[in-house]
């Protein structure tokens, strides 16, 4: 492989997976995104230009997407609407990407032939007890509970269909929740670290019992490039960090971490439908491709996360203002 599309490539996860690429690899690529409120060109800043191309468009529009598709060797498709609250607000923009979207790339490298690589979500295997021993696996029956989980669910079975029916070369991951620099502040983690940096409280919704099985966004781009390499056709690997906290322990730690007292918190209004726990089992992805993560403690990922807000307000303020505005108006 010589010349890698990613799609969504302005995001938290894809420009990660870019920069991972240009490091480790000898692969050109083309970014392809529309650059919707969540991208950051920033994130792509200081990239060689001779190996790192962007491309302004949406992956609905196939005009534009099959030449792309042709000049290229694989696609990694992380482009996405990827917020749960946003598709409790607005479920018609994450059908449009997040299934049209995907549909529209599936046909084109089903024309051409190229490798696909699709990036997924566990949420479309729906929660997990709190004490429930078991964890997701490749074999976890799909239950999806959000819109956005529910389009990744779908996006998941088109492309596994397009394998089965069409003989399209394809693999896809599904991976817990990503932390890690360039996270937009809507998100959990980056949302409380900037709300204490600003001088407000942490928002935790409900009890915020609720777990979530972090996993750093750099060990993320590992295993999709180990995917990407070695993963086998048809096939689907689980990637996660052993990671699990709840909310209330990661509120915790963004307090201490950044000298306020733990308890400096406000409970606000659930989240609609809110998933109760996430845990992942990547024995898959370990044993059979040898994959493991770099960043095994949480915590000390977490501190260097909250450094990192620290050091760049100047890109994350600008969004800010607006982000919890939307908040307040639904009480969160
Ligand atoms: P993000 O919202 O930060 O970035 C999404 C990117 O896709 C943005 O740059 C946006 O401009 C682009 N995009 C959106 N709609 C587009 C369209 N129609 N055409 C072209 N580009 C478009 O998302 P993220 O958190 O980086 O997630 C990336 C992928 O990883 C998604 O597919 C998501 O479902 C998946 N994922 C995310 C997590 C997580 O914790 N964030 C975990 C597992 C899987
Ligand atoms: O599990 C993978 C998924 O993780 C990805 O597919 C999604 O793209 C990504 O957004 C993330 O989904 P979550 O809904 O789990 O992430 P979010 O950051 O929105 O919320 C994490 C947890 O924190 C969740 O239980 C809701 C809670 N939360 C969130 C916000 C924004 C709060 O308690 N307070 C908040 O202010």
């Amino acid at each position: 492989m010589d010349r890698l599309l990613v799609t969504g490539g302005a995001g938290f996860i894809g420009s990660n997976f870019v920069r991972h690429v240009v490091d480790r690899t000898r692969m050109d690529v083309t970014v392809l995104d529309k650059l919707t409120y969540a991208a950051s060109r920033e994130a792509l800043a200081g990239l060689p230009a001779d190996r790192v191309r962007l491309v302004v468009g949406d992956i609905l529009d196939a005009e534009a997407v099959d030449p792309l598709v042709r000049d290229h060797d694989a696609v990694v498709h992380f482009a996405a609407e990827s917020h749960n609250d946003n598709s409790l607000a607005d479920p018609g923009s994450f059908v449009r990407t997040n299934v049209l979207g995907t549909y529209t790339l599936l046909e084109a490298v089903r024309r051409h032939g190229t490798r696909f690589h699709h990036v997924s979500t566990d949420e479309v295997y729906g929660d997990l007890a709190l004490d429930d021993p078991t964890r997701f696996t490749e074999a976890t029956p799909y239950n999806p509970s959000s819109p956005y989980s529910a389009t990744k669910a779908g996006s998941d079975h088109l492309v596994r269909a397009w394998v089965r029916s069409f003989g399209v070369p394809a693999t896809i991951s599904n991976c817990s929740n990503n932390y890690g620099p360039w996270q937009h502040v809507e998100k959990f983690i980056p949302r409380q670290v900037t709300n204490v940096l600003d001088g407000s409280r942490p928002k935790l919704y409900g009890s915020g019992e609720n777990v979530r099985d972090w996993i750093h966004t750099d060990d993320h781009s590992s295993a999709v490039l180990r995917i990407l390499e070695d993963g086998a056709i048809g096939e689907t690997y689980l990637v996660g960090a052993d990671g699990e906290h709840s909310n209330l322990e990661v509120v915790r730690l963004i307090l201490e971490l950044l000298g306020r007292d733990p308890d400096d918190f406000e409970h606000v209004t659930d989240r609609a439908g809110h998933d109760l726990r996430y845990a992942i089992d990547s024995t898959r992805l370990r044993s059979e491709l040898g994959w493991e993560p770099r960043y095994a403690d949480f915590p000390s990922g977490l501190a260097a996360t909250v450094e990192w807000y620290r050091e760049h307000a100047d890109w994350w303020r600008p969004h800010k203002q607006r982000t919890e505005a939307a908040y307040a108006a639904r009480g969160q």
